[in-house]
């Protein structure tokens, strides 16, 4: 564990207007003066069968992540033309690539002679398009077949028929959206509804990019369950995230599926003895926006903002998570650097060393009592309410509107 932690640099920058911030410092300051923290209505009984189940968890894969809108990088990882990223998500190899006119493609990342995946998972930049490694069929960044070596003798093929398939995409506030599934188109505004005008003020489109690292994870939602609650800060974190936030004293807002969880910072404690009008939201709030599936933003109006995309891997119990540190101001210095690591690697310790090591621990749990439940406390309410966006989206439920 490094065992320096961060600063919580406020930038100039404006996550939210002054008097919506000042709205949720009072909701903070009450539950720090009264020991409470926003609250579902009751507490929620979850059978362990809802984890285990392969059923259950097929029919997440097929009916909820092959279906909606996933978040799958930061727009700042492929700022370039001809910067692609190439992942395995769900069962599905996709890649994403900025095309010539500067618009992000997604196709689905298999070669269309004999469906060899065409590029290995990660990054690169290409500028004439992609080559596949087993009879080198060619391809640009558009997805166009372009080449098919000794044609004379393979036959013809038609350019227009044997392109990459294409997958819907979508950028929008600074993050890249791609649907999994052929064919299928998407409203990105409508699925993220009312949360965008937030996600947009944190201009993560103007950040630069500057570390992407990878960790991989148990069952997506035993791992989701961790992001979503900070009633298990100071047990879990007691050297680290409780160093600088509060315990079980959060804000919660929903905008559809997605949260908004808003955690009380230790300095806010000498910030409330202070005129209100000298309050500083940003050095207070331990802001933290949750995009459903499997996205969380953290730190949005600080110099150093961290995104951690997790989502599904190729079986029940696997995961994978992105996490990219993305900076307000390109580093000058070697100092500025070295900072800027301190951060990334402080979060990405936390995050591999803490918290999803718990997380396997819980799956490892869940074997011994299969007939059993879990119970998600009152207090744990984000967890709750992505738990029933879940069941919503499964039953073909909206889940923008009224709960
Ligand atoms: S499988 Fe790609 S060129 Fe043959
Ligand atoms: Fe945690």
């Amino acid at each position: 564990m490094t065992d320096t932690v961060p600063q919580y640099l406020a930038g100039a920058h404006t996550a939210m207007s002054r008097d919506e911030a000042l709205a949720i410092l009072d909701r903070l300051t009450v539950h720090l003066r009264e020991g409470t923290t926003d609250m579902a209505p009751a507490q929620m009984k979850v059978p362990i069968s809802y984890y285990l189940d392969p059923e259950q968890w097929q029919r997440e894969i097929t009916e909820v992540f092959h279906r909606i809108p996933l978040p799958i990088c930061t727009s700042a990882e492929l700022a370039s033309v001809g910067d692609f990223k190439a992942v395995r998500v769900a069962g599905k190899e996709i890649v994403v690539v900025r095309g010539k006119d500067g618009h992000m493609r997604a196709m689905v990342n298999v070669c269309r002679h004999r469906a060899m995946k065409l590029l290995p998972d990660g990054c690169g930049n290409t500028r004439h398009g992609f080559v596949c490694s087993y009879h080198a069929w060619s391809y640009d960044t558009a997805g166009r077949l372009t080449g098919v070596p000794e044609e004379s003798t393979f036959g013809d093929v038609d350019r227009d028929d044997y392109s990459l398939v294409q997958l819907a995409c979508e950028e929008r506030a600074g993050i890249v959206y791609v649907c999994l599934t052929p064919g299928l188109s998407m409203d990105i505004d409508a699925w993220l509804g009312p949360v965008l005008p937030y996600l947009e003020a944190l201009e993560l489109d103007k950040c630069t990019h500057f570390t992407t690292k990878e960790l991989a994870g148990p069952n997506w939602k035993v791992t989701l369950d961790g992001y979503l609650e900070g009633y298990h800060f100071s047990a879990l974190h007691p050297n680290t995230v409780a160093l600088t936030n509060h315990s079980n004293r959060a804000t919660f807002d929903s905008f559809g599926p997605h949260v908004r969880n808003v955690f009380a910072l230790k300095s806010l404690d000498e910030m409330m003895q202070r005129p209100r009008e000298e309050w500083d939201p940003a050095s207070a709030m331990g802001l933290v926006y949750w995009v459903f599936p499997g996205m969380s933003i953290a730190g949005g109006w600080r110099e150093r903002t961290v995104i951690s995309i997790m989502l599904p891997g190729d079986s029940w119990g696997e995961s994978m998570t992105w996490q990219t540190t993305l900076l307000r101001t390109p580093p000058q210095t070697p100092e500025e650097v070295e900072e800027a690591s301190k951060t990334a690697e402080w979060f990405f310790a936390a995050f591999r060393d803490e918290d999803y090591t718990a997380q396997t621990d819980v799956q490892n749990g869940l074997a011994s009592v299969p007939d059993g439940h879990m119970i998600i406390g009152r207090n744990e309410i984000a967890v709750q309410h992505a738990h029933e966006s879940l069941r919503r989206l499964l039953a073909g439920e909206p889940v923008h509107g009224d709960r």
